[in-house]
């Protein structure tokens, strides 16, 4: 057989901490990959590193604001695919790259940066994750308006970032785990690795075109006790557990640091009411281990295998 032509993926917030994974994701599928990130100050010698890592992968860089409307059609025009990975904060910015895309009229896939619960189906959730949740939604609508074929990704709880918040594997003076409410409820904990690598298969499969992909990868349905449970004894050491009810969660989530404010209102929709599992799946539903069954996920117990070998830097604390 002859080479299968690859397209041409476009990646906003690729320097961010999911985008990371998704432009490895993309370069190591064989799609000429190509990141749009804001003008980068010579004194950032992080990012700079990061983006030369980025040309030895051979990605294409391009340097510009979203607000540079005519740089961003003239970029768009190369490419086919765009994944967006901007962080919470910058959602309302996908507006610009929508504009942008309509004018360009060559797009064949958009996915928005979502990769999280269900957005139209979740229940309502505490005021702070509502507000994230209600702008996604407003992102969704509009895109469907623009009639760019997308496609929408309910990833469910990414991994690492879990495992981490729970865990703490790198805090070797650890002394109790901090479980939130019962510990009993189902939870998925999807590798960020796997989110971007199913991602990019989604974004090129017309069988996902203006769906919902959902990543409720069988082996990762956990609760906090089981996850707690194994990494005892991967680590052979038992650790003291505290409780934190669910009146002190929904007490978090009214702090008037906005970080702990949303972390609160998430953790009660994940740990409390079990939203990532609240609803079946239907016939209609695009769920990412029957569209590619050949894809070899990493299940949580090879992630805590990977935490014990190499503990990773933490990306998220407890509440500050
Ligand atoms: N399900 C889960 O458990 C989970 C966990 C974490 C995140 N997520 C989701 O994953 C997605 C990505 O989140 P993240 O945590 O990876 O984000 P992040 O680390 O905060 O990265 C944000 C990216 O957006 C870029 N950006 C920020 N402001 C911008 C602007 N004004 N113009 C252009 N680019 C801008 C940043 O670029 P610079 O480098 O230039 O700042 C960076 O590349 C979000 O949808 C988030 O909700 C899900």
């Amino acid at each position: 057989m002859g080479d299968i032509k690859k397209s041409k993926i476009l990646v906003f917030g690729g320097s961010g901490y999911l985008g990371k994974f998704m432009v490895k994701g993309s370069t190591s599928a064989g799609h000429p990959t190509y990141f749009y990130v804001r003008p980068v100050k010579p004194q950032d010698h992080m990012k700079l590193n990061l983006l030369k890592e980025y040309l030895t992968m051979g990605v294409t860089i391009f340097q510009g604001e979203l607000d540079e409307h005519d740089k961003l059609v003239e970029v768009l025009r190369q490419v086919d695919i765009v994944i967006a990975t901007l962080g919470v904060p910058t959602y309302m910015e996908q507006l610009k790259i929508l504009k942008a895309m309509k004018e360009a009229g060559n797009i064949k896939r958009f996915i928005p940066s979502e990769f999280g619960s269900e957005a139209d189906r979740i229940s309502p959730v505490l005021p702070a994750f509502q507000e994230c949740i209600d702008i996604k939604k407003l992102i969704r609508r509009e895109v469907e308006k623009s009639g760019i074929p997308y496609t929408f990704v309910a990833a469910n709880s990414f991994g690492a970032y879990f495992v981490n918040f729970l865990l703490r594997p790198y805090d070797k003076k650890l002394h109790k785990f901090i479980i939130y409410g019962t510990g009993e409820t189902k939870f998925v904990c999807n590798f960020e690795k796997d989110v971007a690598g199913y991602t990019v298969k989604a974004a090129t499969d017309p069988r996902t075109e203006n769906g919902i992909v959902i990543y409720r990868l069988p082996k990762n349905i956990i609760t906090q006790l089981d996850l707690i449970s194994r990494w005892e004894k991967k680590t052979g050491h038992t650790v003291e557990k505290t409780y934190i009810s669910e009146e002190e969660i929904i007490k978090l989530s009214r702090s008037s640091r906005l970080q702990n404010a949303v972390a609160g209102a998430i953790v009660h929709s994940m740990f409390i009411k079990g939203d990532e599992m609240n609803y079946e799946l239907t016939a209609d539903d695009l769920d990412a281990v029957k569209l590619y069954p050949d894809y070899k996920y990493t299940t949580v117990d090879e992630l805590l295998d990977i935490f014990m070998v190499d503990p990773p830097k933490p990306v998220v604390s407890t509440f500050e």
